[in-house]
This record gives structure tokens, sequence and C-alpha cells, in this order.
């Protein structure tokens, strides 16, 4: 075997790089060689550097996310229009975000796909996650979105067995669209998610040619705390892009990473993607004259009702320095909201808040919020302290660092009171039950979105759901069919055609041999010779 002289590194020092440090600080003289007893070992104990270095590389990566672990992300800003539609937007909210036009708000986005792990295809069919981060002078404000504007489910109790599903089987770790329709026929108010998820909706081409929605219901809140339910959407300037099946499978047998690489690339070259932001407001009450209820996430506001009321515009114009840090670690929460901002009684939002803090505390760790990328711009005065890897800033524990408790006489931060703001205080008179909504209406929307397609994207969906559908068990085929007959019989008969069809074609394959490459056995490679 020719000698390797490359690894000894004393010839290759360029005297003009900065150069190399442990974490300690100290010089790093040889990054190639470990210390040994004699150059062919064995090595020593006492190699902090190398130690180091090797034990910092295991324990390099976080959990990831359970839902949305592959995403990418950006930073940029917002600025507010001063106006909702062309009325001011303080009639609605005090929310300093959206006062004073022009002014702009810095933020971060985190796009993603749902169900698949952290270096998944970005071609998936699966809705796309839209998590916006801005760093108001209020604190920080999240808008934790997907790219479509309605969800599968209505009630948060569901979400556990929805992503179990969908995910690969827990026995084979095979991803098997069996399972996701085996819950999805149990669960007739998905039919109008599906809809949107098997036509070309269901794969956006691009990050930057999707839309956002907040989904979930919001509320505003006046200087008077007189309160509004509020849906938020994002537009993209850019105009909206979706693909078939096919032009996804395409771009995925080359590039799984293409999304990612589409809106960095477009950042780098200065071609700013840009949002115009939404929303669409609704007085809050029961609303009898609907045939649906406001709050359930798996409708549409109508557009016609409900007008879409321009409120700002987000671009998006610097890349991540670090993936890891500015991305990875970014954590968003429907929790995070500003004054003039509340809850609707929404039961996904509901529970929605609570998993999101509660999870990256275990994937990030309890001090997730002094991470650069998820701490405020606007002062931070708390005594929530400690715990690992408390990075505080001294001067964080205020003029008194002794009272670090909250009444005190002595010192200390003080709670602010409603600083002159009314509160919202919604009022119940209801008993505590577990129970679904009164009017669930699951399939009306459902056959509306299916009539309002185009003709291609709606043969893509007969296509992509007859051969989805065609692989799993019957009774499951026939509980789908009766989903899509009662959102309308044209979509019913065409899926049962479709599956009729695919079936058949399924049959026909089966007899050939369907074991994928060559046999390749005249090699000798990996046998020595
Ligand atoms: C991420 C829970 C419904 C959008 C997550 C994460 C959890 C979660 C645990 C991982 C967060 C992290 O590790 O930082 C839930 C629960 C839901 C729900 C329990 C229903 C009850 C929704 C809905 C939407 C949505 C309806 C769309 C509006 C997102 C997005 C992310 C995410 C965009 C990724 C955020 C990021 O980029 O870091 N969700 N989710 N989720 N969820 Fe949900």
């Amino acid at each position: 075997m020719a000698e390797n002289k490359d690894n000894n590194t004393s010839n290759s020092v360029d005297l003009n790089r900065e150069k190399l440090t442990t974490r300690q600080g100290h010089p790093v003289r040889d990054n190639q060689n470990i210390r040994t007893v004699g150059n062919r070992g064995p090595a020593t104990l006492e190699n902090y550097h190398f130690i180091e270095k090797i034990s910092h590389f295991d324990r390099e990566e976080v959990p990831e996310r359970v839902v949305h672990a592959r995403g990418s992300g950006a930073f940029g800003y917002f600025e507010t229009y001063g106006k909702v539609g062309d009325e001011p937007v303080e009639k609605y909210t005090r929310a300093k975000v959206f006062s004073g036009a022009g002014k702009r708000t810095p933020l971060m986005v985190r796009f993603s796909t749902v169900a698949g792990a952290k270096d998944s295809p970005e071609t998936a069919r699966d809705p796309r996650g839209f998590a916006v981060k801005m760093y108001t002078e209020d604190g920080n404000w999240d808008l934790v979105g997907n790219n479509l504007k309605i969800f599968f489910i209505r009630d948060a109790m569901k979400f556990p067995d929805m992503i179990h599903a969908f995910k690969a089987d827990p026995a084979s770790n095979v991803p098997n669209p069996e399972r996701m329709f085996d819950f999805v026929s149990r669960t007739p108010e998905a039919t109008h998610m599906i809809t949107f998820l098997f036509s070309p909706w269901g794969i956006p081409a691009t990050y930057r040619h999707m839309q956002g929605s907040g989904v979930n219901t919001y509320k505003w809140v006046n200087e008077k705390g007189e309160a509004v339910l509020v849906k938020y959407h994002w537009e993209p300037k850019q105009g909206i892009r979706n693909l078939t099946q096919d032009e996804a499978n395409e771009i995925q047998a080359k590039n799984v990473g293409h999304a990612t690489q589409d809106l960095y690339e477009a950042i780098e070259r200065g071609d700013y993607p840009e949002w115009e932001l939404f929303v669409q407001i609704m007085e809050d009450n029961y609303h009898p004259e609907l045939d649906f209820d406001p709050l359930d996430d798996t409708k549409l506001w109508p557009e016609d009702q409900f007008p879409w009321l321009p409120v700002g515009r987000m671009v998006l114009d610097r890349n991540p320095v670090d993936f890891h840090s500015e991305i990875e670690q970014a954590a968003f929460g429907t929790g995070v909201l500003v004054d003039g901002m509340d809850f609707s009684d929404d039961k996904m939002l509901q529970g929605r808040t609570f998993s999101y803090s509660d999870t990256q505390r275990y994937r990030i760790g309890a001090n997730y919020l002094k991470l650069p990328v998820n701490s405020p711009k606007a002062p931070i005065r708390t005594n929530q302290h400690r715990g690992q890897m408390d990075v505080r800033d001294p001067k964080e524990s205020g003029d008194n660092p002794h009272i670090n408790y909250e009444p005190s006489m002595l010192g200390g931060f003080e709670e602010t009171g409603n600083e002159g703001h009314p509160p919202h205080q919604p009022s119940y008179n209801a008993a505590v039950v577990s129970e679904p909504i009164d009017r669930p209406n699951n399939y009306g929307q459902a056959g509306h979105t299916y009539r309002s397609l185009d003709d291609w994207e709606r043969d893509e969906l007969i296509k992509n759901l007859s051969e989805a559908l065609a692989a799993c068990n019957k009774k499951i085929q026939d509980a789908m069919i009766d989903h899509f007959t009662q959102a309308d019989e044209d979509y019913g008969r065409r899926v049962k055609e479709g599956i009729e069809m695919r079936v058949k074609e399924l049959e026909a394959m089966a007899k050939e041999d369907k074991v994928p490459g060559r046999e390749s056995g005249n090699s000798k490679y990996g046998q020595g010779g």
C-alpha cells in the first residue's frame, strides 16, 4: 500500500487563515491524529481535545420534531398597512404589530412537511407547515399555520391517533396508506381535507409558491376590550404552483430537498419571496345562520360573506447562517400571542396551545426560550430562571438581584396590571362535557371544494385517491366511497370506478415479477477476488 503523508498537518498551515481552537479557547495543534503510544496505538485517555471532539459529535442531534420534522426557514420582516381593508386596524385590534402604516417588524419563518422524518423528501403529498415568528415590540407573536386552510380533525383529542396512522407502520416501519385511510374512513370530518390533499393542492411546487393559513380561529381585541373572531391567510406574491404526482415523482428521483434548495437559492440571489397577509373577521357568537360551526377548523369561512382583508406584507430577505441553531432549534407555539390578540374557543387551538411548549421543553430543553432565535427582542423581566443551560445575561436579574419572587415590598419586578386596557372577558354558562359539536356538516364543503376544482385538478384527485385506495382493505374502500358520495355523487362514483380499474391493473401486475433491479451474478466484487 502506498504511504499516505497527507494527514500530516505540519506542511499545510496557511498563515492568513483564522486558527482552530478547542471550545476552551486552546489552539488545536493537530486535528488529524489522536495521541497514541507509538504511531500505531494504543490511544491514551488524557487526550482532551479528541475526547471533547468525539463526545460533542455524539451529542450533535436534538430529537427531531414529532411532526413537521423536515423543514427549512429564513428571516425577514412584516410591514403593516396600518389598516384592515379600508378601516383603521385599531377598530379591531390594539396589537401594535399592526398599527402605524409602513412599520416593519423582524420575523423568521419555518416551512415544513408534516409526517416525514428530518431528511425525508420534500415532494411528499402532505400539508406544508407555515410557521411565522414575529419579534414585536410587545414580545413575540407566533402564527403557526399550514399551507392548506383547513385541517383533518376538529378536536385535539384525535391528533396523536391521526399522526400515528399517518406515519410509518410501527412494526415494519414501512409507510402504508392503508393505515391512514383506515383512520380517515372512521373520521368523516376529514373528507374535506382529503379532497384538498389528494388534489394537486396536496403537493405545493415549492415553499415560495404556496399559501399559508393560521387554520385555527383566533381573536382580535381592541382598546375597549371588545373581541372579534379572526382567521389569517398568507398569499404568495410569486403565485401559487402545485405539482401533479408524476411531476413530484420526477423531482423526487433526483432531489429530496428541492424546496429547501429553492428557498435558499432564491434568497441568495436576492429574489426575495413575499406574501401578503389577509384576515377574515367574524363577530364572536354562535352564528346560527351558518350551516357549520365557525370554530370548526375543517371548514372554510365563505369568502363572499367574510371577505379577505389585507393587513400587511412579509418579505424574506436573509438565509440562516447556521441551520441547526436558527431553524432546527426554532420553537413556535400557538400560545405565543401579544396584547390585542386572544384565543378563541376553537378546540384544536386550545389543545395545540398546550402541546407546542410541552414538546419544546423535551426537544430542546427547559431554557429553549433563551436561544437567540426564540428569544424576544422586547425586554425580558422574569423570575423563571435556572434549569439546565441557563445562559442568562446577569442584567436580566434586574436592579435587585436578591428578589426573584413577586409580590415584594423590597424590590424586584412587578406585575403590570391591565395598563389602562380593559381585558377581554368572555363569559360562559354551560355544563362541562366531552361531546362533539352540534353542526358537524362533514360533507357540504367537501362537495363544494370538489366541484370548484379545475377539471385537471379533479382528474388528478380521482387518480391519486384511486391509486392509494386500491391498495386498501375493501371495508376501507367502501367507507371512503360512501364519504365521497355524500360529499358529491359524481365524486363517489368516479372514485369507485377508479378503484375498480386500478385493482384490475394491480392484479395483472401481481402476475409479473415485481422485485426491482436486475440480477448481478457474475461479479467477483465482495468475494475478495
Ligand atoms: C409542529 C402538535 C395541529 C401546524 C407541531 C409540533 C407539535 C404539534 C407537538 C412539534 C413542535 C416542535 O417540536 O417544536 C400539534 C397538535 C395539533 C396540531 C397537538 C392538534 C391538536 C396543527 C395544525 C396546524 C399545525 C392544525 C396548522 C395550522 C404546525 C406547524 C408545525 C407544527 C407549522 C411546525 C412548526 C415549526 O416549523 O417548528 N405541532 N399540532 N399543527 N404544527 Fe402542529
